[in-house]
């Protein structure tokens, strides 16, 4: 290693995934090892996504980190183990045009600045945390010049946030929940490319904007412990449920992929309602939008517009095209107007330049 001062960073860009098929519960805490399979479409990369960019220097005497630019602490051990993962996989990095040469074993001793920006609601219910820790791992990787593929890059990030492991695809991709107890078999895999359904719009209709009042960790904790439904829905419906969706998605049947993307986003509420005490992430607004859908769908005699919602009110809805989004959109802002800046706002995202912010 050079002892002059210098600074070697990388930034990436991640963006964040929404799960048509829930992950809700964990098996081991430590690990982030879930008690069923997820799919998951991730979403366009220019839109909902986290900016990161990692730093290493001698000059720098300690890790840290800023996210949306507050310095948050790295002690939890959420951090420490992408930290320790990645530091332990670090590779040689030379870089002749600064003079930088940095060995394997110099990575324990090097220290990182880390610096984190969500351009959206940060822990609002819109997989933040994914988008999050999935950048993180990945800038990590490149700068420190890991070799390892996308799926065991998943099963880092999976330990910072469980549903980052399925950022590091884009497209639809399943978390395999796996069987090994050290947790290396339960990774992300792509099932499709961004290019295989590229017919969908995704539509987000941010209802709040505040932070949830139960984090995912703790709800899905709850309903481990409590809820008898969650253990009838890991045990019994998901495992076909995975199956049937991934036939959906191979052979993009939207009508299929609609009826599996609401009724398991339902149940997955309606395992919040089922834990004790109950948790309520989503509000009337979102009850309305949920009515709203199914009788266009009804009407319509063929599904239109799949609906989800993760751990909070805002709703994720996906239209079977453009044409139909543009409809949707209208809809949306005719019976929810916006106010003010405060009021509910409708991001549309995917390729179409026109919709890309309303409300
Ligand atoms: C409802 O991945 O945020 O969005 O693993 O505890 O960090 P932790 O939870 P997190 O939970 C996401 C739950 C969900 C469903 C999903 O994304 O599959």
């Amino acid at each position: 290693m050079a002892t002059e001062k210098w600074v070697f960073m990388v930034t990436a860009q991640t963006p964040t995934n929404i799960a048509v098929i829930k992950y809700w519960g964990k098996r081991d805490e430590v690990r982030i090892l879930p008690v069923n399979d997820s799919i998951s479409v991730t979403l366009d990369p220019d839109h909902l996504c986290t900016v990161t960019t990692v730093a290493v220097s001698p000059a720098f005497d300690r890790d840290r980190m800023w996210l949306n630019g507050k310095e948050i602490s790295l002690s939890g051990s959420r951090y420490q183990n992408c930290l320790r993962e990645i530091r332990s996989r670090a590779g040689d990095v030379e870089d002749m045009e600064k003079g930088i040469k940095i060995r394997k074993k110099d990575w324990e001793k090097l220290n990182l600045h880390i610096a984190s920006h969500n351009n959206f609601p940060t822990a609002a219910g819109l997989a933040s945390s994914a988008a999050g820790f999935a950048c993180l791992v990945f800038s990590l990787a490149k700068l420190m010049n890991v070799d390892e593929d996308p799926s065991h890059l998943s099963a880092i990030a999976r330990q910072g946030s469980g549903s980052a492991c399925r950022s590091l695809f884009g497209g639809f991709v399943k978390w395999t929940m796996g069987s090994k107890e050290d947790g290396s078999d339960s990774v992300a895999v792509q099932l499709a490319d961004e290019k295989h359904w590229d017919d969908l719009v995704i539509i987000i209709a941010v209802v709040s904007s505040r932070q949830k009042e139960t984090s995912s960790t703790s709800g899905m904790r709850e309903s481990v412990e409590t809820s008898l439904l969650l253990q009838h829905r890991a045990k019994e419906v998901v495992p076909k449920r995975i199956l049937q969706m991934e036939e959906a998605i191979k052979n993009r049947d939207f009508a299929s992929f609609t009826q599996l993307t609401c009724t398991d986003s339902n149940q997955f509420h309606a395992v919040c309602l089922d834990t004790s005490p109950p948790i309520f992430y989503m509000n009337d607004t979102s009850h309305r939008i949920i009515s709203l859908v199914e009788k266009w769908n009804r009407s319509e005699g063929t599904p239109q517009v799949a609906y989800t919602f993760d751990a909070g009110p805002n709703a994720v809805l996906i239209a079977r095209n453009r044409k139909v989004a543009v409809q949707l959109l209208q809809g949306l802002l005719y019976y929810f107007p916006p106010k003010s800046d405060t009021d509910m706002k409708s991001y549309v995202v995917g390729d179409n330049s026109i919709l890309k912010e309303a409300g």
